[in-house]
Parts: C-alpha cells; structure tokens; sequence
C-alpha cells in the first residue's frame, strides 16, 4: 500500500525510517500537529492499551478502538483510504471487553504491532497514534475564527502571490478563516478571473441568480444588488435554508460616482449585543422570522432567527437583509419587542468603529464568510461611470479542503 501515501511515504523521519502507512494524507511524523517523540511503553490493561511517548504523553486506547483502526489493505481501500473494516460485525466484538481479543502485541520507538485472536495483524505508525492520542483533541490545521477588534483592517494579499508558488494562497485562505474578510489586489483586469480563483478552490456554489454574477446597475433588475441604489449592509440569501458560505465579489470597473463598499464582523456585534442588551439578544436569538426571494421563476423562503446559535450558545450565521426580510408574522404582542431588538442590533453595526470601508478598485477581489460579516455599498450614479463586479459563492467547506491540502 505504499503508494497510497505520498506525504508520509516521502517523509523519512531523524532516524531515516519511513512511518508505517496510515492510510491518511495528513502529515503525522514532524511538522503540522505532528511529532517525532518515541514510543516508550505499551501497557496492557483492562480492554486497552496504555501507551507512553518520550515527550510524556500518555494515553488509553480501547482495544476495540485500535481494531477499528486498524490501516492495513484489507480494513482501510489502499486507494480511497476509506474504512472497509465493519467493526460492528466482527465476530471478535463480544471479546474486546474481555481482553481475549488481542493475542499478542509488540513495540518499538515507532511502531505498535497488535496481533489479534482471529490472526490479524494491526500495525499503527506510533507518531499517528500520538497524534489520535484519546484526550488530547487533534490539532486543526485551520486558524479559528476571531472577533474584530475596534479599527480592525483586514489583510491584503497579491493576486500575484495567490496564484505563485509561496504561501499567498495559505496566507489568503488562513486569513479569510481568521477574520472572515480579506482582500486580493492588483488582479487583472479579466471577465471571469473570479471564476478562476473560484474553481482553483472548489466548484462554484450556484443560487437562483447562477453559478457566477454581475453586480451592475442593469435595465430590468430582479434584485437591489442590480440597481445603483445603496445597499445597506446584509447578508446575501438568508431566505435559503443554506445561504452561501464565502462570497468572492471581483472588481472590474469603479468609476463611478459612490459604491463603496462597508463590511461588519456579525458575530462580533451579536456578541456586544449580548452584553449591552441581553433581552435583545435572546430575542433575536429566539425568534424565527420570515425570510423570501420571489421573482417570476422562484419563490424562495425560509423561517430562521436573525442570529443563530450552536450548541455551546455561540453565534453560529448572522441572518440580517432588509429586503429579503418577508411579513413579520408573530403574535401581536411580539412585534414591537422583535422591532426593538432588531433596532438594537443594527444600531450596534452602525457603530464606525464597527465597521471597515473600503472602495474596491478594479483588479481587487473582496472575500467573507457571508454567514459571519454582513456587507453593503453606497449607492453609485451610474451616470458618472461605470460599476461592475463579478461575483460567485464558494461552500466553506472547500475552503478548508483547501487550507488542509496546502498544509500536506
Ligand atoms: C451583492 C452586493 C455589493 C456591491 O451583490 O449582494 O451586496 O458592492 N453587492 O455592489
Ligand atoms: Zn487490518
Ligand atoms: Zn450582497
């Protein structure tokens, strides 16, 4: 199976020994989360092994989690590394609690050898299993995201660099995972670069308006992002179920007079919100309104709350269009205070210290976590110049793909 693994195989560690394949692309010997620390010792316990490494990590590992994963050709497809392996079928399962399952096992500084009742051989890399280590939470390779502070500004980075060999497109991606905003500069001037960028990423995320958009004032505009009329800062497509992760928005032409751009970090907001206004804050957290799109050919609608929250209570997707906003349907008695809270919300991401302006000039490319940082645009005369981006969507998830495959 050794060629499935052309990172770890490539990578021979201080000693000239290559790690056992692992069946994962991920480095697990040096660098990146990773470590060279030794083996030290394999203690058998009940239903586990206890393991220690030269840097003092210790850790249990259930025998039947070792078993299932086990990386060798028959348990992971040497070709898609993905589980073939049923632990929930093998005969050996009622055994893994009575320490019977394991016939044997051997050790050395790098390597663990489990041989089990049924004859199968389990062989784990022991700078993976530091790695995997129960306890001790894998390190991500991806930045967190982290508030904007008061006069943030977001990083730039040159097309050129994005699209060369260096750490432009890392530097990009990390920074667009970190602050959710960053912008590109000095692109050409090319219909269509935006989708390039797009697609050297991941496929482009269509919606009702397709897979790539014009932003321009046109003659019959099915949305306010088509006028020259301001548009105060939003989120695009909270009246879908998944609205669009990243947006790239690209500028070809700003001449005219107004369109600039102003951009706010919804998360940070929601969260002062929740301090200076607690009640607000429930409400909007708590309260599902509606949401909708509708031109000739669609009818697109959704119930959500303004801000979103996940598990642990904290904001999880800003949803805030005032044109996309539909009726408020509540009962009486809620309205007002929905209102209320609504108002302190936007009087909160009003604040310029809240805020980064910018007017996007052509050959920059402005990219965000549209379910993070609301953006908006002054209002241009289409009579003094000419105004046009080109847009498009990405999933979040190829954006972290993507960070992930850089830091191979
Ligand atoms: C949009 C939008 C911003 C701009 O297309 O959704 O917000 O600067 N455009 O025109
Ligand atoms: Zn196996
Ligand atoms: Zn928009």
């Amino acid at each position: 199976m050794s060629s499935a693994n052309a990172f770890n195989d490539a990578l021979t560690d201080h000693h000239g020994e290559t790690p056992i394949d692992m069946a994962e692309l991920r480095r697990y010997r040096q660098g990146n989360g990773a470590t060279d620390a030794a083996l030290e010792s394999a203690v058998q316990e009940v239903r586990r092994l206890t393991l220690a490494w030269s840097d003092g990590r210790t850790g249990q590992f259930p025998l039947m989690w070792l078993r299932d994963h086990c990386a060798c050709d028959q348990c992971r497809h040497p070709l898609t590394r993905e589980r073939l392996y049923k632990l929930l079928d093998d005969p050996l399962w009622e055994r893994f609690a009575t320490d019977e399952a394991l016939a044997s096992f051997e050790f050395d500084d790098r390597s663990l050898t489990l041989t089990w009742q049924d004859g199968h051989v389990s062989r784990f890399d022991a700078g993976w299993l530091h790695q995997r280590c129960p306890g001790h939470e894998l390190t991500t390779l991806l930045p967190t995201a982290t508030p904007w502070v008061e006069a943030f500004t977001p990083a730039h980075i040159n097309h050129a660099d994005f699209v060369g060999n260096g750490d432009g497109r890392s530097r990009w991606a990390s920074a667009l995972l970190r602050d959710g905003l960053v912008m590109l500069d000095q692109g050409p001037c090319e219909l269509e670069e935006v989708s390039r960028i797009a697609e050297s990423i991941g496929p482009m995320r269509s919606t009702n308006f397709g897979g790539r958009f014009d932003v321009r004032s046109v003659p019959n505009p099915n949305n306010a992002a088509y006028t020259a009329i301001g548009l105060e800062l939003h989120t695009d497509l909270p009246n879908w179920r998944q609205p669009p992760d990243i947006q790239l928005l690209y500028c070809l032409e700003n001449d005219a007079e107004g369109g600039e751009s102003s951009f706010a970090d919804g998360f940070a907001v929601a969260e002062i919100l929740r301090e200076e206004n607690p009640e607000a804050f429930r409400v909007l957290s708590e309260t599902p309104i509606d949401f909708r799109f509708q031109d000739d050919g669609d009818d697109i609608a959704v119930r959500e709350p303004v801000i979103d929250l996940d598990g642990d209570g904290r904001p999880r997707e800003i949803r805030f269009n005032n044109w996309i906003r539909d009726t408020l349907s509540l009962p009486a008695d809620r309205i007002e205070a929905w209102y209320e809270a609504y108002r302190a919300f936007w009087q909160i991401l009003r604040r310029p210290e809240r805020r980064v302006e910018l007017t996007l000039e052509p050959g920059q490319m402005i990219a965000f976590d549209n379910r993070r940082v609301l953006h908006g645009r002054n209002a241009f005369d289409p009579n003094t110049g000419k105004r046009h981006l080109q847009g498009t969507y990405l999933d979040l998830d190829m954006l972290q793909s993507h960070l992930r495959v850089l830091s191979r």
